[in-house]
């Protein structure tokens, strides 16, 4: 079948992510004004640039209470943000952290979830995540929405200032990726385990 978006169509409005996948999940957290650390999964994230080192993310829609999510009202105020990689050993407490918990909240404490001190950033990251990415906010962009709410369909853009990397995944100056069993996104509450590799080498041009 084909279809355009905007006429009839027999799926629900977020098809996309279940045509969009796997995603990775950022596990991002932030925290607030007033010292209130929060931790939410957010799988509209991907790295987007190597020198410098920067990633992205973005608000689909907006609190529950209206205003902005609290991760992008967080680092907007403060201007900075950890990345925590999701990984399959942590997958009920990164579905927990999805919970639209008012401002207020500390969800590393609500969700039982240890912090560790991060080196450069205030936000706390994720003790028992391998990956922990401190950022530094670069740029929001407001995204086109449909929506009367202005608190939707918001992007963030950082650039990532301080890498820790759990040491038994290092060998030889490689990472181990697979190791980590990381998950990602799919469509609806599908989720997809990163478990198998293979390789490939990329081709040349070759000048004659
Ligand atoms: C695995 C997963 C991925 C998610 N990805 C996104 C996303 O990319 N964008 C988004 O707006 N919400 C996403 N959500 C929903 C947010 O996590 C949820 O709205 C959360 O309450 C936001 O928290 P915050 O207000 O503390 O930032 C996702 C939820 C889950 C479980």
């Amino acid at each position: 079948m084909f279809f355009e978006p905007n006429k009839n169509h027999p799926f629900t409005p977020n098809f996309l992510s279940a045509l969009i996948f796997p995603r990775p999940i950022g596990w991002i957290s932030s925290i607030s004004k007033n010292g209130v650390p929060n931790l939410s999964p957010y799988s509209f994230f991907n790295a987007i640039s190597y020198i410098p080192p920067q990633i992205m993310f973005a608000a689909t829609a907006n609190h529950s209470d209206g205003g902005l999510k609290d991760t992008i009202r967080n680092i907007l105020d403060t201007r900075e943000f950890v990345v925590n990689l999701a990984i399959k050993k942590l997958k009920n407490e990164v579905n927990e952290t999805s919970i639209d918990a008012p401002h207020d909240i500390d969800e590393f404490n609500f969700c039982k979830i240890k912090k560790r001190k991060s080196k450069i950033v205030k936000p706390p990251s994720v003790a028992d995540s391998p990956i922990n990415l401190e950022c530094k906010l670069i740029r929001k962009i407001n995204l086109k929405t449909k929506s009367k709410n202005k608190n939707q369909n918001k992007m963030i853009i950082g650039e990532v200032i301080g890498v820790r990397i759990e040491n038994r995944y290092i060998k030889n100056g490689r990472i181990n990726s697979l190791m980590m069993k990381a998950i990602s996104r799919m469509g609806y509450s599908e989720y997809s385990e990163v478990d198998s590799k293979f390789l490939m080498t990329r081709p040349k041009w070759i000048k004659l």
